[in-house]
């Protein structure tokens, strides 16, 4: 693509807590790395960020806290904004949706829509805390888990046994607020007709975008639009929001999954009056950096509601990252298994390179990955320090020691194999590292940079510019020989400090005023040049660019997280930080006859085989108990589950669906499935085993 401008965002987070190192992993740091690489290049960008202030989890947080929501946004808000600040993050703007600026653009965006006549009204039924005057979500009703007892399972799910609930399945269900019965309400809300939108984003996605997402992205994409998508409620029951523009829309805001993503444009728009151009002219290119549970909201979602409304650009990428876990454990917040990194930066005071470093050369970007302490000491000590530092450390004491402390000439008529094989070093590094960048691969770009240092050390130490030294008789001829050596390396560090900027912008800057020259030699243009550092031109005394991190400052992090396990387990159930109020997305497709209903016939059936298919990464063959027979059945799951984590899990079959043959194999039925918000699939599975072919009713 060609474009003349970048538009670069990255998920605005809930102003409902602080910031774990997984978010940064996630989407933070990849943004910020991409963007200060294209500063480098001096390419007109901007890289939009800022809190997400609304949804449901605020107004109860609030209410739990016996505050206002706008204390807990206030609150959270700042600690977000000094984390990424403490971090590099380098965003141009950090606003808040609850600004005027948002509310005035997400109600015009919502009012154009309306007035188009896009919107759907329809009415249903919502559980309703009579006692607060507010309707709950599913996960906001806490009962009595019918499967294992558990008095404290959520209205979705019981965290204890993993079972996925509904809230009608929980014994003496209570909403998490007051404890009131939850009771059925009507309500009316305002549905996006994503359906309509299907075309448009097939062709979109699948044919335009295929080759040029990452592979998770695109896959889940795929799968939402192959299982077909419905209009969903873009409103909803609430004090606290964006108000819906509309006379009869008394008490109802927009979803905030519909106005956090138009908070990117307004938050331009505060940035700059040219906003328009970054949002409106073809020739931009905009990247959305986003962790992988907002896939569906930035690919699918946001985009038809973009083409909706007209004349707004569309995501060239959106390079969503997949989660990092904590030492082998998912991430939980309310758990507290998390690092938090307000207080990273204050038990690690001037160590975020180091967190960078480690978050970037670990990143999550095609698959989950995970965190442990010893892992940041080891990347800490025995890369940064032992290959970076080193190398920096080496070429400074060598030059104080054997060149008086000033960069030494580089001679032609004894330059070498080894000096040219160097500098081709430095030159291709920038055309690799550049490479990676630009196709969003970081971890491969800063191991390219490593990578170049190592290079460094190695010549350093085939040219032993010290044992060159100890040969008086040689002097004239050995003294040239030591001034290239030394030359280069500090000219190689000179173009880390150019490719390190992105990644480790503290660290660039250190060596900067190390080498006693201006920010501007780390243009990106300026890498791969041997004539960066002036020959005679004297350089600061050594000094070590970082620091090793010691046993017990692990082990004192590792028994933190224990700690924080141990108390927040020992607190009672806590509602979750995520917004988690799904749209009643069922009711979306429109009421059926019993008479339809009639013609599906739905048996139990229990996976006795499943084996991946040749050739197609989402589909498992699986062999169904039926009772009286064993069918086969081609299922798209192959994404979602390992073969042998669902062999002997009880299935609803639609066992009358017409056979199809996919990829050679006739498939007889269809398994039934749950679909999360993420696109995450979930079995749905009896509480007690039913007798295979069973009927459904
Ligand atoms: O998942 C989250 O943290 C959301 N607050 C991200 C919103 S991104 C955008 F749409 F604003
Ligand atoms: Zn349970």
């Amino acid at each position: 693509m060609n474009y003349n401008r970048l538009l670069v965002t990255a998920a605005l987070p809930y102003a409902n807590g602080p910031v774990h190192i997984g978010h940064l992993a996630g989407c933070y740091l990849p943004a910020d790395i991409y963007t200060r690489y294209q500063r480098a290049q001096k390419r007109d960008i901007k890289f939009i960020c800022g809190s997400d202030e609304h949804g449901v989890p605020i107004t109860i947080r609030a209410m739990r806290e016996g505050i206002t929501p706008q204390d807990v946004v206030d609150k959270y808000n700042a600690i977000i904004r000094d984390s990424f600040a403490g971090m590099g993050i380098s965003c141009d703007i950090y606003s808040r949706t609850s600004n005027p600026t948002h509310r005035e653009t997400s109600q015009a965006f919502f009012k154009k829509l309306y007035d188009d006549g896009l919107f759907e009204e329809r009415e249903s039924e919502q559980y309703y805390d009579a006692e607060k005057d507010v309707f709950l979500a599913d996960r906001y009703i806490i009962g009595t888990c019918p499967n294992c007892g558990n008095p404290n399972a959520y209205g979705d799910q019981c965290e204890k046994c993993g079972t996925s609930l509904s809230p009608e399945q929980l014994i003496e269900p209570r909403s998490a607020l007051s404890n009131a019965k939850p009771v059925k309400r009507m309500t009316k809300h305002w549905y996006f007709p994503l359906n309509k939108y299907e075309d448009f984003l097939k062709e979109w996605i699948v044919e335009g975008k295929k080759d040029e997402w990452k592979a998770n992205v695109y896959g889940q994409c795929k799968s939402w639009l192959d299982s077909g998508l419905h209009p969903r409620a873009m409103t909803r029951d609430s004090n606290w929001g964006v108000p819906v523009p509309l006379p009869d829309a008394k008490g109802k805001v927009l979803y905030v999954w519909f106005d956090a993503p138009i908070g990117y444009i307004s938050a331009t728009k505060e940035l700059t009056p040219q906003w328009a151009d970054y949002w409106c002219k073809e020739d931009t290119k905009l990247v959305h950096f986003i962790g992988k549970d907002n896939i569906v909201f930035h690919c699918i979602i946001f985009p038809a509601m973009l083409k909706a409304h007209g004349g707004y650009v569309l995501p060239d990428n959106v390079p969503a990252n997949e989660f990092l876990n904590i030492e082998g454990e998912k991430v939980s917040t309310s758990r507290n298994w998390a690092v938090w990194v307000d207080e990273y930066i204050k038990d690690f005071p001037d160590q975020q390179d180091a967190l960078r470093y480690v978050l970037c050369a670990n990143a999550p970007e095609n698959k989950d990955n995970d965190f442990t302490w010893k892992d940041f000491q080891d990347r800490v000590n025995n890369e940064l320090s032992a290959v970076l530092g080193n190398f920096e450390n080496r070429a400074f004491v060598l030059m104080h020691k054997l060149c008086k402390g000033r960069v030494p000439a580089l001679h032609a008529d004894v330059q070498n194999e080894l000096d040219n094989a160097l500098i081709e070093d430095i030159k291709a590094a920038k055309t690799k590292v550049e490479t990676a960048l630009e196709a969003y691969r970081f971890r491969e770009a800063l191991a390219e940079v490593i990578d170049l240092a190592r290079k460094g050390n190695k010549y350093l130490q085939d040219n032993a510019p010290w044992t060159l030294a100890k040969t008086p008789e040689l002097q004239v001829e050995n003294q040239k020989r030591i001034d290239n050596c030394l030359h280069l390396c500090l000219q190689l560090n000179a173009n880390l400090a150019i490719l390190l900027n992105p990644f480790l912008p503290f660290t660039a800057n250190k060596m900067c005023k190390k080498m006693k020259v201006v920010e501007r030699m780390l243009e990106w243009e300026n890498a791969g040049r041997i004539d960066l550092l002036k020959v005679n031109y004297p350089l600061l005394a050594p000094e070590l660019l970082f620091r090793k991190i010691e046993d017990t400052e692990v082990e004192a992090q590792v028994q933190k997280l224990k700690d924080n396990l141990a108390k927040a387990t020992s607190q009672k159930v806590e509602a979750p930080k995520t917004e988690t109020q799904a749209a009643p997305v069922a009711e979306a497709k429109g009421v059926i006859t019993y008479d339809d209903f009639a013609k599906i016939d739905l048996r139990a059936g229990t996976i006795t085989k499943a084996e991946k298919v040749e050739k197609a990464d989402k589909l498992l063959k699986l062999e169904v108990d039926m009772g009286t027979e064993v069918r086969t059945i081609v299922s798209g799951i192959a994404m979602h589950f390992a073969p042998e984590d669902i062999v002997g899990k009880q299935v609803t079959v639609v066992a009358n669906l017409a056979p199809r043959k996919m990829r050679g194999i006739e498939s007889n039925g269809m398994i039934l499935m749950a679909q999360n918000a993420d696109g995450k699939l979930i079995f749905v599975s009896p509480l007690e085993t039913a007798d295979n072919g069973s009927e459904v009713k």
